[in-house]
């Protein structure tokens, strides 16, 4: 059966024309930056997001470890939303491979880190204390909602951290949903960053990679380090082609996925015992609890949809969330909401 995958935009595979450019790609050894199609993803990457320079990483896990491990030194300190993937889903890789201690601050329903919580969480200097040394934001926020953080924000929080001394990373794994959702540039987004780590592999649909940005010597420094934890890769350029497609053309087509996600919210709010969470979709994301009186848990309606053909992943025993992407298209939709109609019955 060809099932219609809502877990996450992390399911979606390439599109033929990603698979011919694969198959066709100009390749070399990167380690010695030989691969012309790497190279050119990197100017590319580099340029669409205003910065100096770009690393392919194979994972967005890695390229966030990376910059951590840039940014700072054993022993320092970040701020981190304490609902952000750095903090919750990155298996502690900055504590365990970097000796960095997180400074987990509230993430605001809206995604954001109130201002006085991020000053009121910067160590003042005392021979007992950790260095502060790194704010990190995510846009989108996914836990809040796939909710778009704004640039004035991002400003704000970057003069607050060049004043407190301290550098700014975004995780922008899905930084061009952010932009299109707020009709601006990616470029204006991530301004006030020193590093930004986005997904090639998520709704951009390439099957792997993710792009590091910032100055020529912050990525220089994070080519040794990515060669450090195993991440320099060789004929790349295979996987690279896909992401160069990623950017001139993916980056193009994510208000479809905006618009699916809002057409798919609208229905499921006329399913009795389904709760869209009010405002959502912000991008391609819709939230939904179960009504109280539902008799039903989010694990046996899981069940049931993948017996209608349609794969969801509970968030908890009352929560879904579901992701559109490049493969949902309008049928998808429609047979999602009467799918939920059917298992809830
Ligand atoms: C917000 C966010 N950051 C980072 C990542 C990590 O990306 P990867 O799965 O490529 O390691 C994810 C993955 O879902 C994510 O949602």
């Amino acid at each position: 059966m060809e099932y219609i995958d809502l877990r996450s935009d992390t399911v979606t595979k390439p599109t033929p024309e990603m698979r011919e450019a694969m198959a066709e790609a100009e390749v070399g050894d990167d380690v010695y930056r030989d691969d012309p199609t790497v190279n050119k993803l990197e100017e590319l990457a580099a340029e669409t997001l205003g910065k100096e320079a770009a690393i392919f990483v194979p994972s967005g896990t890695m390229g966030n470890l990376i910059a951590l491990l840039v940014h700072c030194q054993r022993g320092d300190e970040v701020i981190v939303g304490n609902r952000s993937h750095i903090y919750l889903n990155e298996a502690g890789g900055m504590s365990a491979l970097g000796g960095i201690q997180a400074c987990p601050v509230q993430n605001q329903s809206d995604g954001t880190l109130a201002l006085d919580d991020i000053l009121a969480s910067i160590r003042t200097e005392d021979v007992h204390h950790p260095i502060t040394r790194l704010v990190c934001l995510e846009n989108t926020q996914n836990i809040c909602g796939g909710v778009p953080l704004t640039s004035e924000y991002t400003r704000q929080i970057g003069e607050l951290a060049r004043r407190n001394r301290l550098s700014l990373h975004i995780d922008g794994a899905r930084i061009f949903n952010a932009a299109v959702a707020q009709n601006v540039s990616v470029k204006e987004l991530v301004e006030p960053a020193d590093s930004v780590m986005f997904c090639l592999s998520k709704g951009l649909v390439a099957p792997i990679g993710s792009m590091l940005v910032g100055t020529s010597k912050f990525i220089a420094r994070a080519r040794h380090i990515r060669k450090m934890l195993g991440g320099g890769m060789r004929q790349v350029g295979v996987v690279a082609a896909a992401g160069i497609i990623s950017l001139e053309k993916m980056t193009k087509r994510l208000s479809d996925d905006h618009a699916r996600a809002k057409e798919m919210a609208d229905g499921l709010r006329q399913v009795e015992g389904l709760v869209v969470d009010a405002g959502s979709p912000h991008t391609n994301m819709v939230y939904l609890n179960l009504s109280e009186r539902l008799p039903l848990d989010a694990h046996q309606i899981t069940g049931k949809m993948r017996d209608f053909g349609v794969l969801v992943d509970p968030e908890n025993a009352r929560r879904f969330r579901l992701v559109t992407h490049y493969w949902i298209d309008d049928a998808a939709v429609e047979k999602t909401i009467s799918a939920f109609q059917r298992a809830l019955n």
